[in-house]
């Protein structure tokens, strides 16, 4: 079977998605956000898993229909096993185990993380290998050579948080609503990047910290507030800006640096932090000057779906990897 149609589910955090993919080619690609979320300022574990298990059924049955693919017509049931927040992981996971089990067809255990960088293989232009890929989200900041689809190796990472974490806290610390990272970006785009200093991460190798600079930005804002108590407010724009860009200065020291050590020029950029505005710019223009032949996903495909995870699948059917019904999620998983 080369080209064949798989279903896959994504749960891993607050978005329940379920796509078809049939050869390669993505059919469907559903997601339910979930709302519930918002009132909380952020994902609230208990809640996530109990909105997962209300919203898969739904997800699926339209993803089957806008795919205009059967059940019956299904080879295979993907869902991610890990990383991510356990109660969630095992509504998808139980899920596509009982599905897969009633049709009697195989099951494929996806890696989160790597299904981010293998987003890159449903539209084009696709990366060549092997290709640098800064994996930037809400629980990860990696950077990861891709020697081929499904043999990767982190050759760096964070120490302490990820930088979507330092996005999201930023956002909090500066009143602005969830999700934090798309308001600061949007924010930051109205304001001057060199308004403020914030101090730049400085790790060994390849390596990241974002403890700092989270920190910083807190004793910041409050020194300044004692002075000014509306201080926030009039600069909210000019602060963003300048968190934003030591953010972006930071994650791509670090990128330039693999890139020379290793002699690699196709870079690509995955997770729901490369969705925004100022990295997918800095990018491009590190491009220019670094020669870089650059990969950025279309919005789709930055944050949580379950299309990256189908890609995923269809290269490990190619190579015959599947679970059996004994497998469980796995919140830390590695690879
Ligand atoms: O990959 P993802 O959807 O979920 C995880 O696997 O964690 O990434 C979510 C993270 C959150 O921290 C969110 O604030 C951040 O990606 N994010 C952004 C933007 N869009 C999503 N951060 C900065 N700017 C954005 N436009
Ligand atoms: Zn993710």
């Amino acid at each position: 079977m080369t080209e064949p149609t798989i279903l896959a589910i994504e749960s891993s955090c607050d978005e329940t998605s379920a796509a078809v993919i049939r050869g390669g080619r993505v059919l469907s690609n559903i997601i339910a956000t979930q709302a519930v979320h918002e009132q909380y300022g952020g994902v609230v574990p208990e809640l996530a898993s109990r909105a997962h298990q209300q919203n898969i059924i739904p997800v699926v049955t339209q993803a089957l229909l806008t795919a205009n693919v059967d059940k019956s017509e299904l080879n295979a049931v993907a869902f991610t096993r890990g990383p991510g927040l356990l109660g969630a992981l095992l509504v998808g996971c139980s899920f596509a185990k009982s599905f897969a089990l009633g049709l009697g067809i195989p099951l494929i255990e996806v890696n989160h993380m790597q299904a981010h960088i293998l987003a890159h293989f449903i539209d084009d232009p696709k990366p060549s290998f092997p290709f640098l890929c800064l994996t930037v989200s809400g629980g990860h900041t990696q950077i990861v050579r891709v020697n081929n689809y499904l043999d990767m190796q982190i050759i760096g990472q964070t120490t302490d948080d990820a930088v979507g974490e330092a996005f999201d806290k930023t956002a909090k610390m500066l009143g602005l609503p969830y999700p934090g990272g798309p308001m600061l970006d949007k924010t930051a785009a109205k304001g001057n990047p060199d308004a403020f200093e914030f101090p730049v991460g400085n790790m060994p190798e390849y390596n990241y910290s974002f403890s700092g600079i989270k920190t910083s930005v807190l004793y910041f804002l409050r020194d300044k507030v004692k002075e000014n108590p509306d201080f926030v407010q009039e600069n909210l724009a000019d602060i963003c800006a300048s968190v934003q860009k030591t953010l972006i200065k930071t994650l791509l020291k670090k990128l330039v640096k693999a890139s020379k050590d290793l002699g690699i020029k196709e870079v690509a950029i995955a997770g729901g932090v490369s969705a925004n505005s100022g990295l997918r710019q800095a990018l491009q223009d590190y491009a220019k000057k670094h020669n870089w032949n650059v990969y950025i996903p279309a919005f789709q495909y930055c944050t949580d779906n379950a299309a990256m995870i189908a890609m995923s699948a269809h290269f490990q059917y190619l190579k015959g990897d599947f679970a059996t019904q004994y497998i469980s999620p796995e919140p830390r998983l590695k690879f």
